[in-house]
C-alpha cells in the first residue's frame, strides 16, 4: 500500500512538472509580432529607428536580428561568439529585464 502510495505521489509530482514546463515553451516558440512591437517601441525605439529596418539616431537597423544576437545584446550587452558588431561603439545597455520578452521581440523584428 505504501509503495502504491509513492508511486501515485511520484506519478503526480511528474505530471504537475510536465504542466509547468509545456507553458512557456509554448509561448516561447510562438513569439507575438504585436506584443513585440509594443515592446520596441517604448524599450528600443528611443535610440533605434522606430522602424528597425532603417538605421536610428543611436543604434543601427536591426530587422531580422537572430535570437542568439538579441539575447546577447540584452541579456549582457555583448555579441555572440564570432559576430562581427554593425557599430564598435558601447552605447547599449543590457536589459535583463526583457527577457521574457525575447520571443515577442524576435517575431516583431522578423
Ligand atoms: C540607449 C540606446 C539604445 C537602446 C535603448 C537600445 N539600443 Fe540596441 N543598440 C544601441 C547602439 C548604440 C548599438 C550599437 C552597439 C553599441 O553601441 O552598443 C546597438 C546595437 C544593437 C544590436 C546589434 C546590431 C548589430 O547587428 O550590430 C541589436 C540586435 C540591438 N541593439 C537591439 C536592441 C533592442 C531589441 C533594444 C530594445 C529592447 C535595444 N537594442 C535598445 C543603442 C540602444
Amino acid at each position: 500500500m505504501r509503495r502504491l502510495i509513492t508511486a501515485l505521489f511520484f506519478l503526480l509530482m511528474l505530471t504537475g512538472c510536465e504542466k509547468k514546463t509545456a507553458a512557456p515553451t509554448k509561448t516561447a516558440a510562438a513569439g507575438d509580432p504585436n506584443r513585440g512591437r509594443a515592446i520596441y517601441l517604448s524599450n528600443c525605439a528611443a535610440c533605434h529607428n522606430p522602424d528597425p529596418s532603417k538605421d536610428g539616431s543611436v543604434g543601427p537597423a536591426i530587422k531580422g536580428a537572430s535570437r542568439e544576437l538579441i539575447e546577447a545584446r540584452l541579456m549582457r550587452a555583448s555579441y555572440p561568439p564570432g559576430y562581427k558588431p554593425k557599430r564598435n561603439t558601447a552605447a547599449m545597455p543590457a536589459q535583463p529585464y526583457l527577457e521574457s520578452s525575447i520571443p515577442d521581440l524576435i517575431a516583431f523584428l522578423r
